[in-house]
């Protein structure tokens, strides 16, 4: 297993380009299954939830090439399977997202359940529920769910809970359905109003993608396009947090700076100065008087759940008590320990984590549990005394296209361990 080694205590200097957003491309991938036609996507991330989404539509049949330029070209011609297999889906739960798509376009799919994670339960009631107003049959059983219809119909459908994957699921199958379907309480996220777009430019007819009422109008068919995938917004935030606890001083490149407002805002109420410095350029100068400021994970566009860990490492270098909520996920705070054991000083109750900075940290040999939490102890180690090696980064590298070198072209002492 690689670990990451970093030696803390250097400024962070430079400028960063910001990959493709993971969460876009993977239903960005799953959608390709809804045309016969070659579907194109550009600024694709080289991680390994792409890689895991990769092999999976290859099973399905869609012939999948990948150019050196981050873009993909995919083309399921003909679906060979119909089945989403368990070794597949337990290492990446986004594997779900092939469900709608593959239902709309044969009629029928079979999914592992994905199973929980390291931050919660992760249940997919409201897909299923969602595919069931579309008139689908659903059945789960031995750690699958089946879903089969003739012919998906239009409907209304009104999400209990906010949920991403949930909304894009739903709204791909609804794209090939009979008649109209509205979608209520859908999610809001960037990603959803990056899938829309890519959907329309397939012939679809989604309206009202970033609102909490999506319709759609069914279409017979969809044609193949070619979609560029929006910028990484949980990267960008997660860079912003490198800059600003070394003290450092960064612009991000080929970011949106608007799909972060909420993290932009927070961090600028600590101390940190941030502006925006041209298209898709913003720059972040850190300050040695951070202060602690609270902050509860909202849906977008609220403070991002996927920010938090990296959010608490910075609150450790800030003076007084940051209380930090976590509204999204019921465990979401595995990297509070291992922070508290480079010497943080976090109390956890029940959903809050109350921090109180500025504490000294140092380097130590810290386990990552999820993807967030191991860029949580990336960020606190930038600024630990002495050494600290990261184990377990497979976790950072299904989010994190080629961290090390980014940072270390930023003026971070790191290395891959293999
Ligand atoms: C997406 O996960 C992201 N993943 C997550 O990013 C992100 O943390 C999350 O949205 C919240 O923003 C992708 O887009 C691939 P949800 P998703 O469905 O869609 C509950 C990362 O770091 N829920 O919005 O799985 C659920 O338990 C990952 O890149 C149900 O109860 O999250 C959670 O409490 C981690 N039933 C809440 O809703 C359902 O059927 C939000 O989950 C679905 C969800």
């Amino acid at each position: 297993m690689d670990k990451l080694r970093i030696k803390g205590g250097h400024r962070l200097e430079g400028q960063v380009r910001i990959s493709g957003a993971k969460n876009s491309a993977l239903p960005a991938m799953a959608a390709s299954l809804l045309t016969p036609d070659e579907v194109v996507l550009e600024n694709i991330p080289l991680v390994n939830d792409i890689f895991t989404t990769r092999r999976l539509v290859r099973e399905l049949g869609v012939a999948v090439e990948f150019e050196p330029d981050h873009s993909a070209r995919l083309k399921a011609e003909k679906i060979l399977s119909h089945e989403a297999p368990y070794d597949l889906v337990k290492t990446m739960r986004a594997s779900v997202l092939v469900l709608g798509p593959l239902l709309a376009r044969t009629g029928y799919a079979r999914v592992s359940l994905p199973g929980g994670c390291a931050i919660g339960a992760r249940p997919i009631n409201l897909h299923i529920k969602g595919f069931e107003k579309l008139g689908a049959t659903v059945r789960t059983e031995h750690g699958y769910v089946e879903a089969a219809a003739a012919r998906l119909r239009g409907s209304e459908i009104l999400f209990d809970k906010i949920t991403v994957t949930g909304t894009e699921n739903v709204m791909m199958a609804a794209a090939l359905a009979d008649g109209r379907s509205v979608l209520q309480n859908a999610a809001c996220e960037p990603e959803v109003v990056d899938l829309a777009e890519m959907l329309n430019k397939m012939g679809a007819k989604v309206e009202g993608a970033g609102t909490p009422t999506i319709t759609i109008e069914g279409v017979r068919e969809l044609k193949g396009t070619t979609h560029r995938i929006i910028p990484d917004r949980i990267e960008a935030g997660t860079f912003l947090a490198t800059g600003a606890i070394t003290n450092g001083e960064l612009e991000l490149i080929d970011c949106n700076p608007s799909h972060l407002s909420s993290v932009t805002e927070k961090l600028r109420e600590t101390g940190v100065n941030i502006e925006i410095t041209g298209l898709g350029r913003m720059k972040v100068r850190g300050s040695e008087d951070l202060r602690a400021a609270d902050v509860v994970t909202k849906e977008y566009p609220g403070f991002a759940t996927d920010m938090q860990a990296q959010y608490m490492a910075l609150m450790t270098q800030a003076a007084g008590t940051s209380v930090i909520t976590e509204d999204i996920f019921e465990n979401r705070f595995m990297h509070a320990s291992e922070l508290m054991r480079m010497g943080a000083n976090i109390r956890i109750d029940g959903a809050r984590a109350i921090v109180t900075g500025k504490t000294r940290l140092s380097g130590a040999t810290v386990i990552a549990s999820d993807l967030r939490a191991s860029a949580s102890l990336v960020v606190a180690a930038l600024v630990a005394d002495g050494i600290t090696v990261v184990d377990r980064v497979y976790h950072l590298d299904r989010g994190y296209e080629k961290i090390e070198e980014k940072l270390r072209s930023l003026g971070a002492q790191i290395e891959r361990l293999k």
